[in-house]
């Protein structure tokens, strides 16, 4: 028997102000386009960016369903979006910003599970990391330098 044990590890930084001069530009689209999601039941709004290695910026919002589960995350938005527009381009950089209609969130919103899990896809898929910055509504920037961070132990098209 023996422990594993798995580090994982995140820059913070205070506020948007304080990120590279193109991640605050990506940044302020994720929060732009966060105006554009559809969420009547959760009044949750999240947006997000990313960055491709042709220098393009792909956008997405959460956009919800009566059914509920019939919804997608912006992250997924964003990514499949991006991948169906661009299939062979690199993702470099992703921004991500939520918040809520009724109680503004202040603390960095990470990606939900099923999002770090496509998320993963694609990193693996274009065999370079992704940049991550995450954060509420304003305040405080996380960035992970990869999905691996957030989701460690990933499942991977090598187990199948
Ligand atoms: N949501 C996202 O867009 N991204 C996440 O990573 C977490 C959750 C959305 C889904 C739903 O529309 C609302 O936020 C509340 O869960």
């Amino acid at each position: 028997m023996k422990k594993i044990e798995i580090n994982t590890s995140f820059t913070a930084y205070e506020s948007v102000e304080e990120l590279p001069q193109d991640v605050q530009d990506l940044m302020h689209k994720a929060i732009e386009v966060r105006k554009n999601a559809y969420a009547p039941y959760s009044k949750f709004r999240v947006g997000a960016a990313l960055l491709l290695d042709n220098g393009k910026i792909t956008l997405g919002s959460n956009q919800e369903n009566a059914a509920y589960p019939s919804g997608l995350c912006a992250e997924r938005t964003a990514i499949f979006h991006s991948n169906s527009i661009y299939p062979d381009a690199k993702i470099v950089k992703m921004a991500i910003s939520a918040t809520s209609d009724t109680n503004p969130t202040l603390s960095p919103t990470p990606p939900c599970g099923a999002c770090r899990q496509s998320i993963s896809e694609y990193e693996f898929k274009q065999n370079t990391p992704i940049e991550i910055y995450f954060m509420g509504e304003s305040g405080e920037v996380y960035k992970s330098d990869s999905i691996k961070n957030l989701l460690p132990l990933t499942f991977d098209k090598n187990f199948l």
